[in-house]
């Protein structure tokens, strides 16, 4: 079966500021209508950009930009909801603006670490107020202050934290030159160079030096379609590999980033027949196909250099390994229990509660395989991709689970049910 994801929230989200903070009018089609982007475009918007709503059918978007200097204080608090994206790489934007102003999020959102992008931008000068707790959201962004030009060594390798220091350098003017300990996604130093702010990068150890040596006075507007999210394809492809419905899937114009491909490495190392083919390239990304058949499963080891490539994929990687022969271990992998929900406490509590055995780990979780009918409740927790891996291992033929609070998919796939419904009828 062929089918399409809908566009990368990633991406969507840094096209949606990046247009704002460009110079001209950027036209962005296949932006992803989901809770998250919509977060930060309504932040956008209090922040005076013209977003318009993002259409459902991705059809093209036409933002015209306010220049780098011209966002202007908000009229009240603004709310990132459950969008970690939003939040952090805003924080580098509003860290450098003239205005005060202050963050919050949903409850998930304010109970995520922000001191980790707090920190680092306090290193370039930014004044930050945490209004309830230390280190997470709501906090108020001190404005007017002149932020100076760092090197600085990262201590997680977070995407967000990188890309809030170089937006922080982008909209300020000022040299931001990075070394991050893993090679985390790295759509914001293609699209800034894309827009005429050149971000360099090599790879060093196992991380990777990025430098913003040179911003520009202007960002240029964007032209680009958004590909479809790897991370949305991972769903119909672990269906395929569990041989839901027909157990064939082709995703059609999905992101193939390497940064965001990891899970397909593992899903091989698995004995997962699962084939990724790039065709091109859309806004500096490479776009392609990744097709997917059912497999026979073995258990996997996935250490910490497996992790950061993988890091939102290894919820399905835990719901194949439910499915594969022996035990499969996953470690280095602590950052799970820092996104929207502790994803290890989250796993290892909805495996068992449909009968698979598994461990909790500090930084990661083991699970034994069962070729078992697998029933009972699933709590996602408010997690969305907790949320879809489960729906997609209920769909097995044989399995009986419910998954409550299925509307929280709408963070990052709306209309994921009836996608998965179609797929297991007719794919
Ligand atoms: C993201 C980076 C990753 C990822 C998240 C999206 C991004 O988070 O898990 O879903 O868009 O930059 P970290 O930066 O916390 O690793």
């Amino acid at each position: 079966m062929k089918l399409r994801v809908p566009g990368d929230k990633s991406i969507t989200q840094r096209a949606l500021i990046l247009a704002t903070l460009a110079e001209g009018e950027s036209h962005l089609t296949g932006l992803l209508p989901a809770e998250d982007p919509r977060s930060t475009a309504a932040a956008l918007r209090a922040l005076g950009g013209g977003i318009p709503t993002l259409p459902s059918d991705g059809s093209e978007v036409r933002i015209r930009g306010l220049g780098l200097r011209g966002l202007r204080a908000p009229p009240g608090p603004l709310d990132l909801g459950n969008s970690g994206t939003g939040a952090r790489l805003l924080l580098g934007v509003l860290a450098a603006q003239e205005f005060s102003s202050v963050v919050t999020g949903d409850s998930s959102l304010r109970s995520r670490p922000m001191g980790r992008v707090a920190q680092p931008l306090q290193a370039m000068g930014a004044d930050f107020g945490w209004l309830q707790e230390p280190g997470h959201l709501p906090v108020e962004i001190r404005g007017g202050r002149a932020l100076r030009s760092v090197d600085l060594d990262l201590p997680v390798a977070s995407a967000q934290v990188k890309s809030a220091l170089l937006l922080a350098g982008v909209a300020s003017g000022v040299p931001v030159l990075l070394t991050e300990p893993g090679r985390s996604r790295d759509h914001t130093e293609r699209m800034l160079t894309g827009a005429g702010a050149p971000v360099l990068s090599h790879v060093r150890g196992p991380g990777r030096r990025v430098e913003l040596r040179d911003p520009p006075g202007a960002l240029r507007p964007l032209e680009m379609t958004v590909p479809g999210d790897p991370s949305s394809a991972t769903f119909p492809v672990l269906a395929a590999l569990l041989g839901v419905g027909c157990g064939e899937v082709t995703v059609e114009g999905v992101g193939l980033n390497p940064t965001r491909t990891g899970m397909v490495e593992l899903f091989r190392r698995m004995g997962g027949a699962v084939v990724l083919e790039v065709a091109g390239e859309e806004g500096g990304e490479p776009v392609g196909t990744l097709a997917a058949r059912s497999s026979d499963l073995r258990a996997v080891e996935v250490t910490e250099a497996d992790v950061v490539a993988a890091i939102d994929e290894l919820p399905a990687i835990a719901v194949a390994a439910a499915r594969a022969e022996g035990t499969t271990r996953i470690t280095g992998a602590g950052e799970l229990r820092v996104k929207e929900t502790d994803r290890i406490r989250a796993l290892v509590e909805n495996l068992r509660a449909v009968g698979v055995r598994c461990e909790e780990l500090d930084d990661g979780l083991e699970v034994e395989g069962t070729d078992a009918p697998l029933r009972g409740r699933v709590d996602p927790r408010h997690d969305h991709r907790i949320a879809m891996v489960f729906g997609v291992l209920a769909a097995q033929a044989g399995n009986d689970i419910e998954v409550e609070g299925r509307e929280v998919v709408e963070v990052s796939f709306p209309g994921f049910w009836r996608f998965l419904e179609e797929l297991r009828r007719h794919g």
